[in-house]
């Protein structure tokens, strides 16, 4: 099994080092993406921006006894997903690890210990072929994943104003061209996924908390009214610390557990206010820098109310929107490839001594 190689240390007198000669010759069309950064190990493939294969192993299972993410766990889930996942990428594609031009994997920011999986999986099997490669930002992947050449889905012109909301993080971006993005704003405090997480463990709804929330706050019924910090503030700056709050003292003043049409409601209040302010804060932002097109980026842009919304006002705004794939707005692989590729088509090249970053901010001058 091709796999095997990979076992081989770097230290290994047999293992086949990289020509930078080779390396530099080569157009890079084909590449691998890995990413490892939090709870999903992915792989894709993009052939010149078009993409081939994208696999995701989740971890949810593992993590969901513990209602969050086990940085270690994720670690070690990575380390026994890796290989499969690239392995299955390569097959769905239809191509063998010969047929590679390039190799990226995500660089940060996340977990430390789940990049690292990925990073040297990504380095060993590229010093290993003798092939370029990059390590990529996870944000700049969320970022350009609607960008992603696929069959049936339409992608944005440059410049776009795109929200990025995960789990993690939650931010506007000017994206002028592949590499010309500025951060308008982010979030003071909590990310928009990280609150839709907390309040579904605060309702004993389980893990990952946003899919659930989402789906009780489409049935019908009354909305608690809730309070939505910065939101009539002309900045591009979140703040979701304080609505986690409110639900908590809502829920304490009950002084038991919500009942079901009690946590419905109280769904249906948190995402209103929450979709209100990402929507509204986006458009602004495109009307004030005159960009014609939004985007919604992470894993919050999953959310069906957060799309409805966003196409409403969109519409009413005379704004073109664009949404990825489900599957391209929670992590994947596919958007970590698509970045590597544009790296390496324009000669990027990252040396094997490439360092996870926990922190890695994307667009603010002075910091990348
Ligand atoms: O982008 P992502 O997969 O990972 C990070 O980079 O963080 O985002 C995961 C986050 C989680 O907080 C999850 O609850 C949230 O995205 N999420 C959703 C939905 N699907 C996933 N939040 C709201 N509504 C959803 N449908
Ligand atoms: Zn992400």
């Amino acid at each position: 099994m091709v796999a095997v190689q990979l076992a081989i240390p770097f230290s290994s007198p047999s293992f086949p080092l990289a020509s930078p000669a080779r390396a530099c010759q080569k157009k890079p069309m084909r590449v691998l993406g890995i990413e490892s950064s939090c709870d999903e190990t992915a792989a894709a493939i993009i052939d010149d921006g078009r993409l081939l294969s994208d696999v995701v192993a989740s971890q949810i299972a593992t993590h969901r006894p513990y209602g969050g993410v086990v940085p270690e766990l994720a670690s070690r889930k990575h380390l026994t997903n890796i290989l499969p996942v690239v392995e299955a990428a390569l097959a769905e594609a239809g191509i063998s690890l010969g047929d590679l031009d390039g190799v990226a994997a995500t660089q940060g920011p996340g977990l430390v210990g789940a990049l690292l999986v990925g990073l040297q999986f990504g380095k060993a099997l590229a010093r290993g072929r003798g092939l370029p490669f990059v390590g990529v930002n996870h944000l700049h992947g969320h970022l350009l994943a609607a960008r992603i050449v696929a069959e049936g889905v339409p992608r944005p012109e440059y410049p776009f104003m795109a929200l990025v909301a995960s789990g993690g993080h939650t931010a506007i971006f000017e994206v002028r061209s592949d590499f010309d993005i500025t951060c308008l704003g982010s979030t003071r405090d909590d990310a928009a996924g990280e609150a839709y997480d907390k309040v579904a463990k605060l309702l004993g709804l389980g893990y990952p908390g946003g899919p659930i929330v989402d789906r009780l706050a489409a049935t019908a019924g009354p909305a608690l009214s809730l309070p939505m910090a910065l939101k009539e503030r002309r900045s591009y700056e979140f703040s979701f610390s304080g609505i986690k709050t409110a639900v908590a003292q809502h829920v304490a003043k009950l002084g038991r557990r919500p009942t079901e049409e009690e946590t419905a409601e109280i769904c249906r209040g948190f995402q209103a206010a929450v979709v209100e302010v990402l929507v509204r804060k986006l458009t602004l932002a495109a009307r004030e820098r005159q960009v014609p097109r939004i985007v919604l980026a992470g894993g919050v842009a999953a959310n069906k109310g957060l799309r409805r919304r966003a196409a409403e006002v969109a519409a009413e705004l005379e704004l073109e929107l664009f949404v990825p794939p489900f599957s391209r707005c929670t992590d994947n692989g596919a958007m970590i490839a698509y970045v590597g590729y544009l790296h390496l088509a324009r000669g990027d090249r990252h040396g094997f001594e490439l360092a996870p970053r926990a922190s890695w901010p994307l667009g603010i001058p002075g910091l990348n």
